[in-house]
Protein backbone atom coordinates (compact mmCIF):
# COMPACT_ATOMS: atom_id res chain seq x y z
CA UNK A 1 0.00 0.00 0.00
CA UNK A 2 1.10 3.30 -1.25
CA UNK A 3 -0.03 5.86 1.63
CA UNK A 4 0.33 9.62 1.44
CA UNK A 5 0.58 11.35 4.89
CA UNK A 6 2.66 13.94 6.76
CA UNK A 7 4.10 14.16 9.85
CA UNK A 8 2.90 17.62 11.91
CA UNK A 9 2.87 18.53 15.18
CA UNK A 10 -0.56 17.32 16.70
CA UNK A 11 -3.32 21.00 16.49
CA UNK A 12 -6.73 21.32 18.17
CA UNK A 13 -8.44 19.98 15.76
CA UNK A 14 -7.16 16.47 16.58
CA UNK A 15 -7.52 15.97 19.99
CA UNK A 16 -10.61 13.97 19.92
CA UNK A 17 -9.61 12.05 16.83
CA UNK A 18 -6.18 10.65 18.97
CA UNK A 19 -8.04 10.34 22.16
CA UNK A 20 -10.48 7.79 20.28
CA UNK A 21 -7.20 6.06 18.91
CA UNK A 22 -5.67 5.45 22.55
CA UNK A 23 -8.85 4.33 23.39
CA UNK A 24 -9.01 1.72 20.39
CA UNK A 25 -5.52 0.97 19.81
CA UNK A 26 -3.85 0.98 23.85
CA UNK A 27 -7.20 0.79 25.41
CA UNK A 28 -6.16 3.36 27.96
CA UNK A 29 -9.13 4.18 30.57
CA UNK A 30 -8.27 7.37 31.44
CA UNK A 31 -7.22 8.27 27.46
CA UNK A 32 -9.15 11.52 27.58
CA UNK A 33 -7.51 13.11 30.19
CA UNK A 34 -3.90 11.83 29.15
CA UNK A 35 -4.21 13.12 25.53
CA UNK A 36 -5.76 16.38 26.92
CA UNK A 37 -2.94 16.87 29.39
CA UNK A 38 -0.46 15.80 26.83
CA UNK A 39 -1.48 18.33 24.19
CA UNK A 40 -2.74 21.04 26.25
CA UNK A 41 -0.41 21.74 29.62
CA UNK A 42 2.82 19.34 29.69
CA UNK A 43 5.45 21.49 29.08
CA UNK A 44 8.04 19.11 28.35
CA UNK A 45 5.75 16.69 25.57
CA UNK A 46 6.33 16.30 22.10
CA UNK A 47 3.68 15.27 20.45
CA UNK A 48 3.81 14.23 16.25
CA UNK A 49 0.93 12.62 14.02
CA UNK A 50 0.81 11.05 10.61
CA UNK A 51 -2.03 12.53 9.00
CA UNK A 52 -3.22 13.14 5.36
CA UNK A 53 -5.38 15.89 5.30
CA UNK A 54 -8.18 15.16 8.65
CA UNK A 55 -7.09 11.05 8.76
CA UNK A 56 -5.19 10.44 11.41
CA UNK A 57 -2.91 7.35 10.59
CA UNK A 58 -0.54 7.03 14.24
CA UNK A 59 0.82 9.64 16.06
CA UNK A 60 3.92 10.04 18.67
CA UNK A 61 3.98 11.07 22.29
CA UNK A 62 7.50 12.22 23.86
CA UNK A 63 9.05 13.56 26.53
CA UNK A 64 12.85 15.61 26.51
CA UNK A 65 13.62 16.13 30.02
CA UNK A 66 17.17 17.11 30.25
CA UNK A 67 19.83 14.79 28.17
CA UNK A 68 16.68 12.03 27.85
CA UNK A 69 14.04 11.44 26.21
CA UNK A 70 10.90 8.92 26.69
CA UNK A 71 8.05 7.91 24.79
CA UNK A 72 4.79 8.23 26.18
CA UNK A 73 2.80 6.76 24.01
CA UNK A 74 2.87 5.50 20.09
CA UNK A 75 0.69 3.77 18.09
CA UNK A 76 -0.43 3.10 14.29
CA UNK A 77 -4.26 2.91 13.27
CA UNK A 78 -5.13 -1.06 12.28
CA UNK A 79 -5.92 -0.25 8.65
CA UNK A 80 -2.21 1.57 8.40
CA UNK A 81 0.12 -1.06 10.25
CA UNK A 82 2.67 -2.73 8.63
CA UNK A 83 3.45 0.24 5.96
CA UNK A 84 6.45 1.50 8.00
CA UNK A 85 4.34 4.14 9.72
CA UNK A 86 5.30 3.58 12.84
CA UNK A 87 9.01 3.83 11.50
CA UNK A 88 8.63 7.31 9.96
CA UNK A 89 7.15 8.61 13.05
CA UNK A 90 10.28 6.94 15.07
CA UNK A 91 12.62 8.57 12.68
CA UNK A 92 11.02 11.68 13.62
CA UNK A 93 11.50 11.61 17.24
CA UNK A 94 14.98 10.86 16.56
CA UNK A 95 15.68 13.79 13.82
CA UNK A 96 14.25 16.06 17.05
CA UNK A 97 16.89 14.02 19.66
CA UNK A 98 19.87 14.52 17.69
CA UNK A 99 18.72 18.29 17.13
CA UNK A 100 18.43 18.84 20.93
CA UNK A 101 21.97 16.85 21.63
CA UNK A 102 19.68 14.14 23.93
CA UNK A 103 21.37 11.25 25.25
CA UNK A 104 19.08 8.45 25.32
CA UNK A 105 15.70 7.31 25.00
CA UNK A 106 13.46 5.37 26.71
CA UNK A 107 10.14 3.44 26.62
CA UNK A 108 8.30 0.61 28.37
CA UNK A 109 6.34 -2.05 26.17
CA UNK A 110 4.12 -5.12 27.02
CA UNK A 111 6.49 -8.10 26.51
CA UNK A 112 3.74 -9.53 24.35
CA UNK A 113 4.18 -7.09 22.06
CA UNK A 114 6.36 -8.19 19.79
CA UNK A 115 5.68 -5.70 16.74
CA UNK A 116 6.47 -3.06 18.84
CA UNK A 117 9.28 -4.65 20.18
CA UNK A 118 10.71 -5.54 16.93
CA UNK A 119 10.35 -1.96 15.72
CA UNK A 120 12.26 -0.63 18.49
CA UNK A 121 15.14 -3.14 18.14
CA UNK A 122 15.73 -1.75 14.65
CA UNK A 123 16.16 1.79 16.22
CA UNK A 124 18.88 0.19 18.80
CA UNK A 125 16.31 0.08 21.54
CA UNK A 126 17.59 -3.36 24.08
CA UNK A 127 16.00 -4.32 27.19
CA UNK A 128 17.61 -2.94 30.25
CA UNK A 129 15.50 -5.00 32.79
CA UNK A 130 11.73 -6.12 33.30
CA UNK A 131 9.27 -4.27 35.05
CA UNK A 132 6.81 -7.02 37.19
CA UNK A 133 3.03 -6.25 37.06
CA UNK A 134 3.60 -2.94 35.24
CA UNK A 135 -0.03 -2.69 33.31
CA UNK A 136 -3.30 -2.74 35.03
CA UNK A 137 -3.80 -6.50 34.14
CA UNK A 138 -0.67 -7.37 35.42
CA UNK A 139 1.19 -7.96 32.33
CA UNK A 140 4.97 -7.50 32.24
CA UNK A 141 7.02 -4.42 30.39
CA UNK A 142 10.22 -4.41 29.01
CA UNK A 143 11.96 -1.32 29.89
CA UNK A 144 14.47 -0.43 26.75
CA UNK A 145 16.52 1.94 26.34
CA UNK A 146 18.30 3.21 23.40
CA UNK A 147 21.02 5.65 22.64
CA UNK A 148 20.69 8.09 20.44
CA UNK A 149 24.21 8.69 19.27
CA UNK A 150 24.33 5.08 17.47
CA UNK A 151 20.95 5.96 15.94
CA UNK A 152 22.63 8.30 13.96
CA UNK A 153 24.06 6.06 11.92
CA UNK A 154 20.90 4.57 10.75
CA UNK A 155 19.77 8.20 8.88
CA UNK A 156 23.03 7.81 7.25
CA UNK A 157 22.45 4.46 5.73
C1 LIG B 1 3.77 -0.76 17.21
C2 LIG B 1 3.16 0.03 16.07
C3 LIG B 1 3.10 1.52 16.43
C4 LIG B 1 4.06 -0.15 14.82
O1 LIG B 1 3.59 0.67 13.79
P1 LIG B 1 3.70 0.22 12.25
O2 LIG B 1 3.45 1.41 11.40
O3 LIG B 1 2.85 -0.98 12.03
O4 LIG B 1 5.21 -0.20 12.19
P2 LIG B 1 6.16 -0.30 10.93
O5 LIG B 1 5.38 -0.73 9.73
O6 LIG B 1 6.96 0.93 10.81
O7 LIG B 1 7.13 -1.43 11.48
C5 LIG B 1 7.26 -2.58 10.86
C6 LIG B 1 8.23 -3.45 11.67
O8 LIG B 1 7.54 -4.05 12.76
C7 LIG B 1 7.94 -5.40 12.85
N1 LIG B 1 6.76 -6.21 12.61
C8 LIG B 1 5.72 -5.96 11.79
N2 LIG B 1 4.79 -6.95 11.90
C9 LIG B 1 5.26 -7.83 12.77
C10 LIG B 1 4.76 -9.05 13.31
N3 LIG B 1 3.57 -9.54 12.95
N4 LIG B 1 5.50 -9.68 14.24
C11 LIG B 1 6.71 -9.20 14.61
N5 LIG B 1 7.23 -8.03 14.13
C12 LIG B 1 6.52 -7.37 13.22
C13 LIG B 1 9.01 -5.63 11.85
O9 LIG B 1 10.25 -5.39 12.46
C14 LIG B 1 8.73 -4.56 10.82
O10 LIG B 1 9.85 -4.12 10.15
P3 LIG B 1 10.00 -4.43 8.56
O11 LIG B 1 8.71 -4.08 7.91
O12 LIG B 1 11.12 -3.55 8.13
O13 LIG B 1 10.30 -5.88 8.53
C15 LIG B 1 1.75 -0.50 15.70
O14 LIG B 1 1.83 -1.89 15.50
C16 LIG B 1 0.70 -0.21 16.74
O15 LIG B 1 0.11 0.87 16.76
N6 LIG B 1 0.41 -1.16 17.64
C17 LIG B 1 -0.62 -0.97 18.66
C18 LIG B 1 -0.21 0.07 19.68
C19 LIG B 1 1.12 -0.28 20.30
O16 LIG B 1 1.40 -1.43 20.61
N7 LIG B 1 1.97 0.74 20.48
C20 LIG B 1 3.28 0.59 21.08
C21 LIG B 1 3.14 0.70 22.56
S1 LIG B 1 4.72 0.51 23.37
Amino acid sequence: MDLIYEIKLLNKNQIEDVINLEKKLLHKENAKEYILYEANENPVSYFYVACNKNTILGYIDFWITFDSATISTFAVDLPYQNNHVGTTLLKEMFKQLIRQNIKYVTLEVRTSNAQAINLYKKFNFKIETIKKNYYKDGEDAYYMVSEVDYVKNYFSN
